[in-house]
């Protein structure tokens, strides 16, 4: 099912919490809808699933008015983050409840119900535990038959807001790997939610980026990571040195660090603000250097140092593997030569979803 989305918006009384959502998602696809809380995930994914309206816009799914249809002949799939399970129906009868509560003339029969089940049961991996009550059950388990509740149906299109959100590191990371195997054998068109950059970034085919009611960027994992399109995704993707900086000519200068390497980009001159990421800076021992190490920290595999660069109280973070940072030998209060390999500059007062019709002009971004 290929879906359409144009033009949703959304308010509750005076708060507008959708500003205009326009979104295709192809075939087969698994979409992952990331945003922090408050962004609009839940109201967008309750638009599609027919348990809310928008104040305007349109659904098509296949070219057909998805907006138009009841929610019982949408045959959506949704799966939330507390489960909803039937605490007093054992997990057999929950997965059936979907098909059984069918009317009469579209209801399979009874032994066909049961065979689904079974089949649930295996696909989802908890073939032993189909006689127990959700009270038997751990987090992951419910929400494995939550999932083999939504899929009982045969929905056209499966929509999971925060599915593991409720459930520890370590059985999140699983059921990740796990739901994306199962989508590759289903293929079934999916619309993730999660607020969690990593499970997003593990998980989808493409990852549409919210703030605030809008969509900031749709892309790939990776043409979002090495593409970021404005400061708020820059942002938002996290640990990212915001450092002054002065353009002439198209280079970027930088008080007290090394630029030449940078590309030049296509901005004018003036103060603009470099986007640089901790592991895109290289630092060396220089007793002439004006740039002095603040601190240094260990997280294992990488150190971090903070660095002062002159004309500037703000310290930048610079990350260095332990490898190279054992070599380097490098000491709190040590001058520094600081060499800034990559970073990106976002024009001024640009922002992609003011828009809507035209394709972003070229200088919005300038990735260097
Ligand atoms: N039924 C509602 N009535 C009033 N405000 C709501 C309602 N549902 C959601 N909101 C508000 O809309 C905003 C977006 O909510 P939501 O779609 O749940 O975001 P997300 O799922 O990204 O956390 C929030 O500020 C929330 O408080
Ligand atoms: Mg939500």
């Amino acid at each position: 099912m290929a879906i359409s989305i144009q033009g949703i918006t959304k308010s509750f009384g005076a708060t507008q919490v959708l500003r205009g959502i326009n979104l295709e998602v192809a075939d087969g696809e698994l979409i992952a809808l990331l945003g922090a809380s408050g962004s609009g995930k839940t109201t967008l994914l309750r638009i599609l699933a027919g348990l809310d309206w928008p104040d305007a816009g349109n659904v098509t799914l296949d070219g057909q008015d998805w907006l138009a249809l009841e929610t019982q002949v949408r045959h959506v799939g949704f799966v939330f983050q507390h489960y909803a399970l039937f605490q007093h129906m054992r997990v057999r009868d929950n997965i059936a409840f979907g098909l059984n509560v069918w009317p009469r003339a579209t209801r399979p029969a009874q032994a066909e119900i049961t065979a689904r089940v079974e089949e649930l049961l295996n696909l989802v991996q908890i073939k032993a535990l189909g006689d127990r009550f959700p009270a038997q059950l751990s987090g992951g388990q419910r929400q494995r038959v939550a999932l083999a509740r939504a899929l009982a149906i045969h929905p056209k299109l499966l929509l999971l807001d925060e599915p593991f959100g409720a459930l520890d590191a370590k059985v999140r990371k699983d059921l990740r790997r796990w739901l994306r195997e199962l989508h590759e054998q289903l293929g079934m068109t999916t619309i993730f939610v999660t607020h969690d950059q990593e499970e997003a970034f593990e998980l989808a085919d493409r990852i549409v980026l919210m703030g605030e009611g809008r969509i900031e960027q749709v892309g790939t994992p990776d043409e979002i990571y090495e593409h970021p399109a404005s400061p708020f995704v820059a942002r938002f993707l996290g640990g990212v040195n915001e450092i002054a900086a002065e353009v002439t000519n198209g280079h970027i200068r930088v008080a007290g660090a090394e630029t030449e390497t940078l590309a030049r980009i296509a901005v004018g001159d003036g103060a603009v603000d470099l986007f640089v990421r901790p592991q895109e800076i290289d630092l060396e021992a220089a007793p002439q250097a004006l740039a002095r190490i603040r601190s240094i920290t260990s997280s294992g595999p990488v150190l971090r140092y903070d660095v002062t660069l002159p004309e500037s109280d703000k310290a930048i973070e610079v990350e260095l593997p332990r490898e190279v940072a054992r070599r380097s030998n490098l000491r709190q209060g040590d001058a520094v030569h600081v060499r800034i390999r990559q970073g990106r500059v976002f024009a001024p007062a640009l922002h992609p979803a003011n828009q809507p019709a035209s394709p972003q002009p070229a200088q919005a971004r300038a990735g260097i």
